[in-house]
C-alpha cells in the first residue's frame, strides 16, 4: 500500500508541531514539513517555493503567517490552494481565526478550490501565554493589555492539533467547519491570575486603553505590520463577538476540551514561566 503524503505548513509552529507529533504515531503516513528551514523550503512570502513543496502531496494542513486577516492573505490562499489542487492535492485542512471576517473570506476560497476540505476555526490559543507574544510580559512579571473586560474561551493547542489530525485522517470530517473553543470564558486578567497561581510567580496585570497599548508597542519599536495586526485583533475580534463557547471539540474528539487552569498547571510544570 502506498503511503499517504501529508504536508504540514508551520511545522515548527504551535499547532503544526503538535500535528506532526500525532501523525508520526500513525502508520503508512509520510510527513513533509513546511518550514522556511527545511531542505525543500516553504515560505508564504516566496511563491516560487510552493510548487516543490506540493509535489506528490495528498493532503495539506494550512496555517497562514502571520494571520489570515492581513490584506495579502486572500491572494496567497487563492494562489496556493489553486496550485495545490492542480498538483493533485486531495484534501486541505485550514486553520482559521474565529470571528475574523477576512479569515472567513479565505475559508470560502479553500472551499472553492479544494477537492475536499475541513475548516478548523479556533479562538485564542492558551499557548499564546507560553509559546508566543504573551510569554515575554509574563516572564517580566507585568502584563499590560487593553480590553481587560473582554471574555475569551481560550483553546488549547493540543485540542486543536487533535481535531486537525482527525480531520486530515478521517473522511467523515470532509465539508465540515469546526469552531473550536475552550470549555469556559476568561478575561485576560483571569488568565494571567491562573498562570500566577499555577507557577507561583508574581505577575501584575495592568489594564490599558487600546491607544495606550499601541503607544507602548511603538515605544518598544514593535514593527508597524505587527502593530496593525494587534490593533485589528483587539479592536475587532475582542469586541464580544467571540464571548461564547461551542461544543465542537467534544463533538469531534468525544471528550471535553482542556480548560485554562489545566493548561496553566501542565505548562507551569515545564518550568517555562520560571526559567
Ligand atoms: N494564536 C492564536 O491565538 C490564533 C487563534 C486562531 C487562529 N490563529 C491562526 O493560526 C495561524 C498560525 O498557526 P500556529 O499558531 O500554529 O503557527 P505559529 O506558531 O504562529 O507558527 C510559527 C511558525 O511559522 C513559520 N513562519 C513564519 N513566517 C513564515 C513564512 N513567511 N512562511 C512560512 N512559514 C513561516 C515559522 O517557522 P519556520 O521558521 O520553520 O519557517 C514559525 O515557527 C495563523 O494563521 C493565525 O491567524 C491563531
Amino acid at each position: 500500500m502506498s503511503k499517504e503524503k501529508i504536508l504540514v505548513l508551520g511545522s515548527n509552529g504551535k499547532t503544526g508541531r503538535r500535528v506532526i507529533e500525532r501523525l508520526e504515531k500513525v502508520q503508512n503516513i509520510e510527513i513533509r514539513r513546511g518550514s522556511r528551514n527545511e531542505k525543500i523550503p516553504f515560505d508564504w512570502e516566496k511563491p516560487a517555493t510552493w510548487n516543490s513543496v506540493l509535489q506528490n502531496i495528498d493532503s495539506v494542513y494550512i496555517t497562514f503567517q502571520p494571520d489570515l486577516a492581513i490584506p495579502i492573505a486572500v491572494d496567497s490562499i487563492q494562489k496556493f490552494t489553486k496550485l495545490a489542487t492542480e498538483l493533485g492535492v486531495q484534501k486541505m485542512v485550514l486553520l482559521s481565526g474565529r470571528g475574523e471576517k477576512e479569515a472567513q473570506l479565505c475559508e470560502e476560497i479553500v472551499k472553492q478550490n479544494a477537492q475536499n476540505w475541513t475548516i478548523v476555526r479556533a479562538s485564542w490559543f492558551s499557548q499564546n501565554f507560553s509559546e508566543s507574544f504573551f510569554l515575554e510580559p509574563i516572564l517580566a512579571g507585568i502584563v499590560a493589555l487593553p480590553r481587560a473586560k473582554a471574555l475569551e474561551p481560550f483553546t488549547d493547542a493540543d485540542d486543536i492539533a487533535d481535531v486537525v489530525t482527525a480531520s486530515l485522517l478521517e473522511n467523515k470530517h470532509n465539508g465540515q467547519t469546526y469552531e473550536l473553543t475552550g470549555p469556559g470564558l476568561l478575561t485576560f486578567e483571569q488568565a494571567v491570575n491562573e498562570i500566577a497561581k499555577a507557577s507561583g510567580k508574581n505577575i501584575t496585570f495592568q489594564s490599558l486603553t487600546l491607544e495606550e497599548y499601541i503607544q507602548m508597542l511603538r515605544e518598544y519599536q514593535v514593527p508597524d505590520d505587527h502593530i496593525w495586526l494587534v490593533n485589528y485583533l483587539f479592536e475587532q475580534v475582542l469586541d464580544g463577538r467571540n464571548a461564547h463557547i461551542t461544543s465542537d471539540i467534544e463533538k469531534v474528539l468525544g471528550r471535553k476540551a482542556k480548560d485554562f487552569s489545566a493548561y496553566a498547571k501542565e505548562t507551569a510544570k515545564t518550568g517555562i514561566w520560571n526559567p
